[in-house]
């Protein structure tokens, strides 16, 4: 979800009048996905790098979390919504967390689409964290080494039970990862939008699919027709 910050800038404000400005886009990403039958949304939210921002943004967006769910959690478990979250969440302030995680749980058995929020995520912190788990298991003697493979080291990460993405959509022009999804995304069809994020409607989002729709995804294999 980047580009809070230019976008408000551009029209005079402050950077955080951006981060106020993202729910619209984050409405319309939901409920279009949702109406689309996608079975997983993750927006990333917070990474691991974002704690270096000046306190007062960080401040700033950890109590819009917070707010954002209280507003938004009757209506999206009314729409079958099922929250997750993914990153490091102990780095989490205590109000959002608590709020993030009462969330997970009223939702945890909806059966619509599963709206994961990436908070204090970062790619390299997520493999770093399974290496770790891991390690672990081969120190306890529970693991050898010959037993990690790429299952094993996906089935570590923060949600094993979430496939692959299809697709990943950065907004703002921007042209990179950023510690974004680092092991998930190997075979991601990667889409660039120019939109700002607080200006990404749903009708980008259609831009988005019908591009993905016309893509060949080969995974390394040849096509069919070859
Ligand atoms: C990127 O834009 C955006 C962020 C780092 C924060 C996004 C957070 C929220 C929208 C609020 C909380 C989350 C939810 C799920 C309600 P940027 O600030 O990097 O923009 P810039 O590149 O234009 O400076």
């Amino acid at each position: 979800m980047d580009g809070n910050g230019r976008g408000a800038r551009s029209h005079g404000l402050k950077r955080i009048e951006g981060h106020k400005a993202a729910e619209k886009a984050i409405h319309d990403s939901v409920e279009y996905c949702g109406s689309m039958g996608v079975e997983y949304l993750t927006l990333y939210a917070f990474s691991t790098e974002n704690w270096k921002r000046p306190k007062a943004e960080v401040i700033f967006i950890m109590t819009l979390l917070k707010s954002f769910i209280k507003r938004n959690i009757d209506n999206l478990d009314r729409n079958r919504v099922r929250i997750k979250a993914t990153g490091r969440l102990d780095d989490l302030p205590q109000g959002p967390l608590n709020e993030l995680l009462s969330a997970m749980k009223r939702t945890g058995s909806n059966e619509g689409l599963n709206l994961i929020l990436a908070l204090s995520y970062g790619g390299r912190a997520e493999i770093t964290d399974a290496m770790r788990k891991i390690a672990g298991k081969i120190e306890a003697g529970r693991m050898q080494i010959s037993d990690i493979t790429e299952e094993s080291i996906s089935s570590s990460m923060y949600l094993p039970d979430v496939p692959d993405p299809d697709i990943i959509i950065r907004t703002s022009g921007e042209q990179r990862l950023s510690n974004f999804l680092l092991w998930e995304s190997a075979y991601s069809e990667l889409y660039f939008s120019d939109v700002l994020w607080p200006d990404f409607r749903r009708k980008h989002l259609e831009e988005a699919f019908e591009d993905y729709r016309k893509r060949r995804r080969r995974f390394g294999d040849l096509d069919s027709d070859r």
